[in-house]
């Protein structure tokens, strides 16, 4: 059995998994639950399933006419993966209306992609970019075309 029962709170069983992460990753993520006054590297790990769950039921809601970025850092040196961003953003160049890159340093690079049309559309773009390996970053950003702020 790899699931062990922990205990109970509020009717919520806790359950105990292994996770096998880099060095590099993890020594950032201490870093900021520390900064962040998190009483244990678990209340930390929580805290970002939930923020990874509700960012992707947020992504689930995207509907109808969209203005909006997706914003990427990758590894322009990961042997395919530019063109299998370019490919993916020729596919779906009607709803692309502009784009920036900045070289950031010999191996990243930074792009922003400015996007307007249908939001399940704007939505599948930035997944399949988000799927690709040597993606190290990447956040959508979108707002309703016709939303007064
Ligand atoms: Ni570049």
């Amino acid at each position: 059995m790899n699931n062990k029962l922990l205990g109970d709170t509020m009717g919520t069983e806790l359950m105990r998994i292994g996770v096998s992460l880099p060095n590099t990753l993890l020594d950032k993520f201490d870093e900021i639950i520390e900064k962040r006054g998190y009483s244990s590297r678990s209340e930390g790990i929580r805290d970002s399933i939930r923020s990874y769950i509700s960012y992707y039921e947020w992504m689930g809601d995207i509907k109808g006419h969209r203005v909006g970025t997706v914003a990427v850092i990758y590894d322009h040196t990961k042997r395919g993966l530019s063109n299998a961003l370019a490919d993916i953003q020729h596919n779906y160049s009607h709803l692309i209306k502009s784009s920036v890159h900045i070289h950031l340093d010999h191996d990243n690079c930074f792009e922003v992609i400015v996007l307007d049309g249908d939001g399940e559309e704007i939505k599948e773009l930035a997944e399949s970019i988000m799927a690709l390996k040597g993606v190290k970053f990447s956040k959508l950003t979108t707002v309703a075309s016709n939303e007064k702020i």
